[in-house]
């Protein structure tokens, strides 16, 4: 599915401030234990009430909260093999993760997507099909590995594959999940538009939103109740700005996009449309603005640069797209650059966003822990010189003077100075780290 900035911006339309407590990342869990402490002071009625409450509405947060601190990283099946992703694909890919360092630099979930599913047996159980013989054996060997495995379902009937999604089935699936030991669900909206949403309310919207919240409600719970920790990752486009409710039913991250596509275009419009979904993002709970490409179709690498970078300014999940077994050299050099990942992975957990843009040029900021910033330059443009000529503007950034930072790419030392003129070749960016920002 795709979507225009423009229908994403009628969607963001009217976005509600998160109810503090209710779908924060660390504070409602303190917040529990000092309830379940004051409630031991209440009267017995009151005390099995607020134990129900709890009971209702905290337990998703507490489980939510203790995954996904950072971004999830890892490799996803879909960008790359679609359809042909098989137990041998998933079996080479995890070893090739160990082999490439890309494990050690961090991508540890290898996650299959949509199409490995079978048919439901008398007793409604779903099996696999035949590309995947044995799921539990597979994520045996995975997590033998010292990596993760996740896997794919939909609220529909039907997954956006045409195979059988988990409608009716979601607590036997999500217990069927827990016991291969899967550590992560991807939840694809797909068929549930069509089999339910517009089926029981065909001419309410607001009653298809409020379907659609419950469906993914019920397979957080159903996950919860599994008791296996496992990242709970909604897939429905960024509609009825997911980002706000979200982590009320559990999940660890959710797409606010359409789908990517290995083109300048498409990467370039999921990426620098995030600006503005910054406060939605935190430890425990990410904006997805989709798997990477880098390595993909025909992207320069400038753009893999680019791409890489972005995502990383973007606090996004890096979930590697591409066919590890045919890498280039210079892929894998940006998809392990240790510099850019931490970046990514930074403990603050804040989301960066756009400081200005100047012509072509995309200037974005990222606030680190220990007040550090990553300062991100972006030419857009198709000509190595955007506008002629990009003078940078330190005072746009709330920075005073010349900073002197490290250059992520070349890994070299760099000075940035009010009104410095800088080059880059087109779909370039220049990713600069200022441990100490004045
Ligand atoms: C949708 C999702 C994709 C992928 C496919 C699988 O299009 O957005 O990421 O999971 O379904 O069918």
């Amino acid at each position: 599915m795709i979507m225009s900035p423009e229908s994403r911006q009628l969607l963001t339309v009217g976005r509600a401030p998160r109810q503090p407590g209710v779908t924060d990342g660390a504070e409602p869990i303190r917040r529990i234990h000092i309830g379940i402490l004051r409630c031991f002071c209440l009267s017995l009625p009151r005390r099995i009430a607020a134990l129900a409450l709890v009971a209702l509405i905290g337990i998703p947060n507490a489980r939510a909260q203790n995954l996904a601190q950072t971004p999830p990283m890892g490799w996803n099946s879909w960008n790359y093999f679609g359809h042909k992703v098989d137990d041998k694909v998933i079996r080479q890919t995890a070893d090739l993760l160990v082999a490439t360092g890309m494990k050690d630099a961090g991508y540890i979930y290898v996650n299959i997507d949509d199409t490995w599913e079978g048919t439901r047996d008398a007793n409604g159980l779903l099996h696999t099909n035949s590309k995947f013989p044995d799921m539990k054996s597979l994520a045996d060997y995975v997590h033998s590995r010292g990596l993760k495995i996740g896997i794919y379902s939909s609220p529909g009937s039907r997954t956006c594959g045409g195979f059988e999604g988990s409608l009716g089935h979601e607590e036997q699936d999500a217990q069927l999940f827990a016991s291969w030991g899967i550590d992560y669900l991807k939840y694809d909206l797909c068929s549930f538009d069509t089999d339910v949403m517009r089926k029981q309310a065909p001419n309410d919207k607001a009653e298809q939103m409020r379907l659609m919240r419950a469906a993914y409600a019920r397979m957080g719970n159903a996950l919860r109740a599994t008791g296996r920790p496992m990242v709970y990752s909604l897939c429905q486009y960024g509609s009825d700005a997911v980002w706000e409710w979200a982590p009320s039913v559990g999940a660890n991250l959710w797409r606010t996009t359409g789908d990517s596509a290995p083109t300048w275009d498409r990467i370039h419009l999921l990426g620098f449309d995030q600006a503005g979904l910054e406060q939605y993002s935190g430890p425990g709970h990410w904006n997805d603005p989709d798997i990477l490409e880098v390595g993909n179709g025909d992207l320069t690498l400038e753009e893999n640069r680019l791409h890489f970078s972005l995502w990383a300014i973007l606090a996004a999940p890096l979930l590697a797209g591409n066919d590890l077994s045919n890498m280039h050299p210079e892929i894998r050099a940006i998809l392990t650059n240790r510099d850019v990942i931490a970046i990514d992975q930074d403990p603050l957990g804040k989301q960066g966003t756009r400081a200005y843009t100047e012509g072509e040029m995309e200037v974005w900021t990222r606030p680190l822990a220990s007040g550090a910033l990553a300062v991100a330059l972006f030419n857009t443009g198709d000509d190595r010189l955007p506008t002629h000529p990009f003078h940078l503007n330190l005072g746009k950034l709330g920075l005073h003077g010349t900073q002197t930072g490290k250059d992520l790419w070349t890994g070299k030392t760099i000075s940035l100075s009010e009104g410095q003129p800088i080059e880059l070749r087109s779909h370039d960016v220049l990713l600069v780290r200022l441990d100490s920002p004045k």
